[in-house]
């Protein structure tokens, strides 16, 4: 089922601090599934933890190229995906993707191209609001599944 944790993101700044305790808390195996609809902010957050743990602020976003690799701080890989443009499970297979699962840091925006090839340990964090209305406070709602939710706490 997964334990959730709900953080209110009324500002840039709010995204940035939430983006820098998730880069404390992530290492090597861990994988955080960015969903929300276009322009959630789900790059915005990604590019915070990039910026945390491998010193690179203005990442750009893997619209186009689907897949940016970094080194982190510590010597490891952080994958950054965005799987919008994926139509067929061949680009899927070709990207590596799953083989990084198990030892880089994973960021996928656009996870549900996945399918079912979701790992049993991850986070899945729901970016909402951002739009004009009355109701477009921003949100993001964190998930945990398997060992992350124990790890919930520590973000
Ligand atoms: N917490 C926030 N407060 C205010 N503006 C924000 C916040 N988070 C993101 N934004 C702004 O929303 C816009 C879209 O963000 P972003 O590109 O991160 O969305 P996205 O979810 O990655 O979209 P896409 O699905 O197109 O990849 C950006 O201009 C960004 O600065
Ligand atoms: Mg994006």
């Amino acid at each position: 089922m997964g334990q959730s944790r709900t953080h209110r993101l009324d500002s840039l700044d709010a995204t940035h601090d939430l983006g820098a305790r998730l880069g404390g808390a992530l290492g090597p195996g861990d994988v955080v599934l960015l969903t929300g609809d276009l322009g959630a902010g789900k790059t915005t957050l990604a590019r915070a933890v990039i910026a945390k743990m491998c010193g690179i602020e203005d990442a750009p976003s893997p619209t186009y190229t689907l897949v940016q690799i970094y080194d982190t701080a510590d010597g490891g890989e952080l994958w950054h995906a965005d799987l919008y443009r994926i139509e067929e499970a061949s680009e899927l297979e070709e990207l590596g993707l799953e083989d990084a699962f198990d030892f880089a840091v994973c960021l996928i925006e656009w996870p549900d191209r996945l399918g079912d090839a979701l790992p049993p340990d991850r986070l899945e964090i729901l970016l909402t609001g951002g739009g004009t209305g009355l109701e477009s406070g921003r949100e993001a709602r964190i998930t945990g599944f398997g060992r992350w939710e124990e790890r919930l706490d520590h973000i």
